[in-house]
């Protein structure tokens, strides 16, 4: 097991540093593991002068995983997109072609009063939000900001999805649904858009593919509505980079806390990368109050997709529930009756509870 650690920045570092710890007490001696760890981000530039180090990237390419923190500094934006720090994801998940962006959005059960919803609406939430990541209007052609015919400024984006695009990430939906409830649940606005038009052909067509796997079409507002109303009714929903981005932001709610949520963007092969869904948190950095769970929840992740080891990660998951159970948390879960705890405290229990 070849693994790229890109920790990158802030509040990146300190829970990389706990998911690391836990992975290598769970694989232990079991199977061979070399970890590669390398700066990116703000880390990248103080290292190398590049938010995205060529020796990074290679790293990252050379690796059949990565396990990701986060980048990204305050005033990030301002920054011109080849240098600054939180631009150098975009662009690692651009030349590793990992399109396919998996959110699970799930509550363990000693966490339901973290949700703002109702118990009975939340108590055994498990979906998985699946989100493309390289089309549609964030990198549509044409786009731009230019004058109009009638001389006023226009601004405008191009929503764009290729049949093959499509395809790809319908197929990817299908076989996740089988190692899950078979459900798939389609996302689009096709009442509207001819995007959407062709994504619902395309979807409806793979989808013969599956007949074990059940598929359902709703446009997006519909959608969002029953994610609040119902959000157990979902096992898989897949959708548009847009519509993803929004939607797997709104299902991430429902569970509490962003410090407990992982992710994975996944490409053609068994190689992904694994990172908490949060960012650098610059308002929290150094501090060791973070939640390493989220990341340590993604090196389980990793284990699963990359890896093939599902043992593993559910042992990931068990020990990570063990500590809730004994009432660790940290400062973002914390509430009454239970124990606050810092980042490593925190990675220590996951450990020992192993
Ligand atoms: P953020 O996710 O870093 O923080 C949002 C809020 O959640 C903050 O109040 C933070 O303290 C809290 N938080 C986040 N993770 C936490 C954890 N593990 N434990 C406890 N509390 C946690 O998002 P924000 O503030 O919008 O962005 C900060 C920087 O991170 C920016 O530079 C942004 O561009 C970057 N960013 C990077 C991402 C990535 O690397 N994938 C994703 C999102 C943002
Ligand atoms: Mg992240």
């Amino acid at each position: 097991m070849k693994i790229a650690v890109l920790a990158g920045d802030g509040i990146g570092r300190e829970v990389t540093a706990e998911a690391v710890k836990v992975l290598r007490a769970a694989v232990g001696r079991t199977r061979p593991m070399e970890l590669v760890e390398a700066p990116i981000g703000q880390a990248g530039v103080d290292l190398a002068g590049d938010p995205l180090p060529p020796a990074t990237l290679q790293a990252a390419r050379d690796a059949d995983a990565i396990l990701f923190g986060s980048v990204g500094i305050p005033g990030d934006e301002a920054i011109p997109y080849g240098m600054r720090p939180g631009a150098s994801l975009l662009r690692l998940r651009k030349d590793l072609d990992l399109f396919a962006n998996f959110r699970p959005a799930f509550l363990f059960p000693e966490l339901v009063a973290a949700s703002t919803l109702k118990r009975e609406v939340v108590e055994g939430l498990d979906l998985m939000i699946l989100r493309e990541l390289t089309g549609d209007l964030y990198f549509g052609e044409p786009r731009g900001i230019a004058p109009n015919a009638a001389g006023a400024m226009e601004g405008f984006n191009t929503m764009r999805y290729s049949e093959p695009e499509i395809e790809r990430i319908a197929h990817v939906a299908f076989r996740a649904a089988r190692g899950r409830r078979s459900k798939v649940c389609s996302v689009d606005k096709a009442n509207v858009l001819e995007t959407m038009q062709l994504w619902r052909t395309v979807v409806t067509r793979v989808g013969r593919e599956y007949p074990d796997v059940e598929l359902r079409h709703l446009f997006v507002d519909a959608a969002v509505m029953l994610l609040m109303k119902e959000p157990k009714s979902f096992d898989v929903m897949v959708m548009g980079n847009v519509f993803g981005d929004i939607l797997s932001d709104a299902a991430a709610m429902l569970t509490g806390s962003i410090g407990m949520l992982p992710s994975a963007s996944l490409g053609a092969g068994r190689k992904g990368l694994y990172e908490p869904v949060h960012g650098s948190a610059p308002d929290i950095a150094g501090r060791d109050i973070a939640n390493p769970l989220a990341a340590i929840l993604s090196a389980a992740m990793m284990l699963r997709h990359s890896f093939d080891d599902e043992a593993t990660a559910a042992r990931i998951h068990g020990a990570v529930g063990r500590v809730l159970r004994e009432g660790l948390r940290t400062a973002d879960i914390h509430g009454p009756g239970t124990t606050q705890v810092g980042t490593r405290t925190m990675g220590d229990a996951v450990v020992e509870a192993l």
